[in-house]
């Protein structure tokens, strides 16, 4: 396996095995991978003849009370996994690689990028929809994996690969959880063990959600209602946000019919975690 810290080593790379027709994937990560991150390789392993994982912690993404100093990095581990995985490079840039002086031009996806996550991190999805589009210009892939742990990221994402005709095709790959239901995240790290304990209120008001929608509700504020409350039996949670949008578009609605997501963002302590699930009437 080969690690590229520079861009004009990884188009290098690229523009050889281009060069012989093989199909290019990317997952673009920051790293401190897990078992999720391990299921958007091996999707892009069985799909692609060369598969480029990037670890980069996109400062752009993060607030400036975030967590981008103290987000947590380990390349000699992340290295190891994907090895042994297969994957044929890391791209590993430093910040000033990606974001030398003088950088000013960033990527704007309006609408689905406004609400949930985008409304509680402001300027959140330009710096991934910046980056994410550095990384499409660099490694030039076929295909992309990307996560519905981040349901919104890849709404975003896929908003802007139409709207700027990018050819890459986007592929969506299931949450992965822990066996008790924590959807796995570089940030579960930060959990004391109360915490972490405490966090298992997440994907519980998710399965509660759809316990009701198999009964027959459908009203919506019925249903946000009760995963809030199922959420702040929990002492330990601070709900940051709990909604229930349309899809593709992420517009509020009244009623569920067809499919919707319930996405939600909670604190502990000092740590942010978000989870989602698709409803469906
Ligand atoms: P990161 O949080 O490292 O996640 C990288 C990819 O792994 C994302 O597509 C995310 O949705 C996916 N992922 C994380 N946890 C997962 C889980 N439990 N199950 C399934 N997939 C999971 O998302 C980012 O990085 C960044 O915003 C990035 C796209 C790399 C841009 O900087």
């Amino acid at each position: 396996m080969r690690l590229c810290k520079t861009i004009n080593e990884m188009r290098s790379f690229i523009k050889a095995v281009r060069a012989e027709g093989k199909i290019v994937g990317l997952v673009p990560t920051m790293g401190y991978l897990h078992q999720g991150h391990m299921s958007l390789v091996r999707e892009a392993k069985s799909r692609c003849d060369v598969v480029v994982v990037s670890i980069f912690v996109n400062p752009t993404q993060f607030g400036p009370n975030e967590d981008y100093h103290s987000y947590p990095r380990d390349l000699q581990k992340d290295a190891a996994l994907v090895a042994e995985a297969g994957v044929d490079v890391i791209f590993a840039p430093e910040v000033a690689e990606m974001y030398p002086a003088g950088f000013s031009s960033y990527v704007e996806v309006t609408g689905v990028s406004e609400c949930l996550c985008g409304a509680s991190r402001p300027g959140h999805f330009r710096g991934v929809a910046t980056v994410v589009s550095k990384l499409f210009h660099i490694v030039q892939p076929d295909l992309a994996f990307f996560g519905q742990k981040d349901f919104q990221q890849v709404l975003v994402i896929k908003r802007m690969v139409a709207d700027l005709n990018m050819t890459v095709q986007i592929v969506e790959v299931p949450i992965v959880r822990e066996a008790d239901g924590l959807a796995m995240s570089s940030r579960n790290v930060y959990l004391s063990p109360e915490e972490r304990q405490a966090a298992l209120v997440l994907s519980r008001s998710l399965k509660l959600a759809q316990e009701l929608v198999a009964q027959g509700e459908r009203d919506i504020a019925t249903l946000r209602d009760r995963v809030c409350q199922e959420i702040n039996k929990e002492t330990l949670a601070n709900i940051d946000y709990v909604e229930i949008r349309s899809l593709p578009n992420l517009q509020t609605i009244d009623k569920l019919e067809g499919q919707a997501l319930l996405a939600l963002a909670v604190r502990f302590g000092k740590t942010r975690l978000i989870d989602n699930t698709i409803l469906e009437a």
